[in-house]
């Protein structure tokens, strides 16, 4: 697929999550959160749902989790432009509670959509819910995010190898800031994949 067709594909897709009315998320959010950035990128990163912060603008990650995400993409010399980020769930679950497994049932297809547009090389999970719809997507077994993140995992898809780098979620930084050093080591990971 050239650029302009992945844009459209992309935009599509915008159009349709933005008319979705699959789970009943439909009726409490402000805005469809369908994620952004690159067509082309050659890393996508997935969390979980969006908050307040991005059900209010429609876009992901721009909140507290957003800001501890852009040090860590900053970390690597990446920006917002060079990845393209979603993710599991595109609307905002009342008072930012867990996705239900209906709810990700209900919305995976788009993600799946955006996977196989954008076709990344490497597909960097975000937490728990990230990381057990992706590593179940591509049969790898999984345990706890403790015990995998940072470790990357090799599949082949239909369109091409990709590596899969399973993360904490950026939120964890915001109420343990222990763990940015941790996440910040993990991401280095990223750095050497792309070199
Ligand atoms: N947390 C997420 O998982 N996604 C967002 O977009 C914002 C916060």
């Amino acid at each position: 697929m050239t650029v302009l067709e992945k844009q459209e594909e992309l935009d599509k897709l915008r159009r349709k999550i933005a008319a979705c009315q699959r789970c009943s998320l439909h009726k409490t959010r402000t805005h469809t959160v369908p994620g952004e950035g690159s067509p082309d990128a050659s890393v996508m990163f997935i969390g979980e749902a969006p908050g307040r912060n991005e059900d209010l603008q429609g876009k992901p990650f721009v909140g507290r989790a957003g800001s501890v995400f852009d040090k860590l993409l900053q970390s690597i010399a990446l920006t917002r432009e060079d990845i393209f980020l979603c993710n599991i769930l595109k609307c905002r679950p009342p008072n930012n509670r867990n996705p239900l497994p209906a709810e990700i049932q209900a919305c995976v297809g788009s993600l799946d959509i955006q996977i196989k547009t954008v076709n990344p090389q490497v597909i960097g999970t975000l937490g728990n819910f990230a990381t057990t719809y992706i590593f179940d997507k591509f049969k790898i077994p999984f345990t706890k995010i403790s015990a995998v993140k940072g470790i990357v995992q090799d599949v082949e898809t239909p369109f091409g190898p990709k590596k899969i780098i399973p993360l904490y979620h950026p939120a964890v930084a915001t109420y343990n800031p222990g763990k940015m050093n941790e996440l910040l080591n993990d991401f280095q990971v990223i750095k050497t994949l792309l070199n």
